[in-house]
């Protein structure tokens, strides 16, 4: 019996200092209403296969803990504004019993202030860090950013680096970067609810730039070394859609036993470290190169016509290089060449190579009208030159049509301004200058020393444009 009347005294004292006005009856209702929405997801969570709905995750991860904390922080507020009100007529209130070990109730009320707020502390600790982990995730990142990101997003699953999450890269290691992100997180939410940002999005980015410490979690030049065969397959634009292989052995080098040899060693030598200014904001444009030296005095090499104002002065790393590691946008000989290559269009649909690059060229406006033009294009085609074939292989004409569509869908994002060629690659000098901007022959220094540019300087060619090239049979490695 006095167990009982302890125990309903104890339930309400609790009950009165929650109702005592709106607000704390507001809160209570608020906090318990999340609190136990939130439990019952985290369980729903924890034993279900399935990944949870984006939109969802944004209401479990960020919206419910924001009210309930919400909620909570009602309750002192109704305390204050009670309080206050009480002090005007000249009242004292007291909320809590006055403090008193010995006493009764002053030992109740910690207990059930004391456990609640181990619960709300809890539930606010793992909300937080869910909610960090949430907002770091990929599927966040191209969410949020749904349709501003699409270009990155899209060229991100058809990349190897589709197992390391956007923050992978992103974010570097370290407490200086997880506050950058923060930073730069929420003024990009905000740039993108307030549509202040521009398309494209312009390149090189500025903030959240990956840099040579955010590759190197997984790359290091001790790593890289000797040479790499490179096969590149074209096809020509006959009837016969003709297979033509270059070979290449690139000189990749790297660093091993304290000498810097090839791409990766020249480039990446951090006591003999090559720096560049450049003119132009994209930073394809390199009038003025720097190269340090163990012995002292720094090498400059410079163009020509390098004008008297340039701009900052920038450290060569990775992404110099590598500006698109995994946001590789192709142009339409490549992407078609590709497709080829890996039977997802077929060679023996005539004269497709050309076709199919004249067709994704042509294709302009939405994406609703681009895919409609590509296909009438390619179906207008075939039925005017080549009926027979037209009758005869309509299944192999429809998914040809749809890889050539898929093409389009994953290089081009009017909604952005992203066409082909807006974000050209660095590696190379074939699509844009890349390494040419330093390696073109009209670098040089005072007495007459040029940056090399010989053909063989990075790559042996073993073949160019060949059928069948020997080089191949030779390495046993065929087509
Ligand atoms: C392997 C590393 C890597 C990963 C993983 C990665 N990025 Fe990037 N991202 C880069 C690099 C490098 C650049 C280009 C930087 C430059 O040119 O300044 C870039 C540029 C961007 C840009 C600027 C626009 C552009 O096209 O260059 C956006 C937006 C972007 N990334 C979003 C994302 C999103 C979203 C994800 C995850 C889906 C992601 N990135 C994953 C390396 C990465
Ligand atoms: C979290 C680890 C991780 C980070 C960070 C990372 N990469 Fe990678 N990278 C990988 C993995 C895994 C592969 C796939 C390896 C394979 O296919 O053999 C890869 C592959 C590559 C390749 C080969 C691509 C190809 O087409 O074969 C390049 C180039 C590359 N990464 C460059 C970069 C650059 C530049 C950065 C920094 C902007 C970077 N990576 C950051 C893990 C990472
Ligand atoms: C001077 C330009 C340049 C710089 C700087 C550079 N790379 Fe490379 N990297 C290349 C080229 C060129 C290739 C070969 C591309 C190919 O395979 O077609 C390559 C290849 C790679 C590969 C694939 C290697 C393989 O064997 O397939 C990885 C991974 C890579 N680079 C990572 C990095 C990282 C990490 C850094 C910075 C520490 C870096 N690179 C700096 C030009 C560069
Ligand atoms: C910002 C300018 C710049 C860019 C861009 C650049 N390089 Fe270089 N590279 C240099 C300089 C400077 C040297 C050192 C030249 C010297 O010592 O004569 C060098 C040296 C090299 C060497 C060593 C040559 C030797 O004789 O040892 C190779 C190989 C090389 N670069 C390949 C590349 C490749 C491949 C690319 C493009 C993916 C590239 N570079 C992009 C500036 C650049
Ligand atoms: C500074 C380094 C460098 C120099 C100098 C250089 N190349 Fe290259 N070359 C590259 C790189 C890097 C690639 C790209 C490899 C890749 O895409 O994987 C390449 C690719 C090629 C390709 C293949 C293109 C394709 O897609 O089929 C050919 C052909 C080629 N180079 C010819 C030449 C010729 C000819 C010269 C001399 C005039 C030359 N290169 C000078 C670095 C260089």
């Amino acid at each position: 019996m006095a167990q009982e009347d302890a125990r309903s005294g104890r339930l309400q004292g609790v009950m009165a200092f929650l109702f005592q006005n709106t607000f704390t009856k507001a809160g209570t209702v608020i906090t318990t209403s999340s609190a136990i929405s939130l439990l019952f997801f985290w369980a729903v969570e924890l034993t279900s296969t399935h990944a949870i709905h984006p939109y969802l995750g944004i209401l479990l991860f960020l919206i419910l803990p924001g009210i309930f904390v919400g909620g909570l922080l009602l309750i002192p507020f109704g305390v204050w504004v009670r309080k206050r009100k009480a002090r005007k007529q000249g009242e004292e209130v007291h909320v809590l019993p006055p403090l008193d070990l010995a006493s009764k109730a002053f030992r109740r009320a910690a207990i059930v202030v004391g456990g609640l707020t181990f619960v709300n502390v809890l539930i606010v600790g793992v909300s937080a860090y869910r909610g960090i982990e949430y907002m770091d995730s990929t599927q966040f990142c191209g969410m949020t950013c749904h349709s501003v990101m699409a270009p990155e997003h899209t060229a991100y699953l058809d990349s190897p680096h589709v197992r390391v999450g956007c923050v992978g890269c992103h974010i570097g290691p370290g407490a200086g970067w997880f506050v950058k992100s923060k930073l730069s997180g929420l003024h990009q939410v905000w740039a993108v609810n307030l549509k202040t940002y521009q398309r494209p999005i312009p390149v090189p980015v500025e903030s959240l730039r990956p840099a040579r410490e955010t590759c190197e979690q997984c790359h290091w030049p001790e790593k890289f070394h000797g040479d790499k065969l490179v096969v590149k397959t074209h096809f020509a634009d006959d009837e016969a859609n003709t297979p033509r292989q270059t070979v290449l052995m690139l000189r990749i080098g790297g660093q091993s036993n304290g000498r810097y040899e090839g791409i990766h060693g020249r480039h990446l030598d951090v006591e003999a470290p090559i720096s560049y200014q450049t003119v132009d904001p994209k930073r394809q444009v390199i009038p003025v190169v720097t190269v340090g030296s163990r012995a002292g005095t720094p090498l400059e090499f410079r163009t020509e016509d390098a004008p008297a104002a340039l701009g900052e002065r920038r450290t060569m790393d990775c992404v110099d290089c590598h500006n698109r590691p995994t946001h590789k946008m192709y142009l339409p000989e490549k992407a078609v060449d590709m497709a080829m290559a890996q039977g997802r269009i077929s060679t023996r649909v005539p004269y497709i190579h050309r076709q199919a690059v004249e067709a994704l060229k042509a294709a302009k406006g939405d994406s609703g009208q681009a895919l409609a033009q590509i296909a009438s294009s390619l179906d207008t085609f075939y039925a005017s030159q080549y009926a027979e074939f037209h009758k005869a292989e309509k299944a192999l004409l429809a998914t040809t049509i749809q890889e050539v569509q898929k093409i389009w869908s994953r290089n081009v994002f009017p909604q952005m301004n992203v066409t082909w060629g807006t974000y050209p690659e660095n590696i190379g000098h074939e699509e844009a200058p890349g390494c040419f901007r330093c390696h073109d022959g009209n670098h040089k220094t005072k007495d007459g020393r040029v940056i090399a540019s010989e053909c063989d300087t990075c790559h042996s060619i073993l073949a160019q444009d060949e059928t069948d090239p020997k080089i191949l049979k030779d390495l046993g490695i065929k087509n």
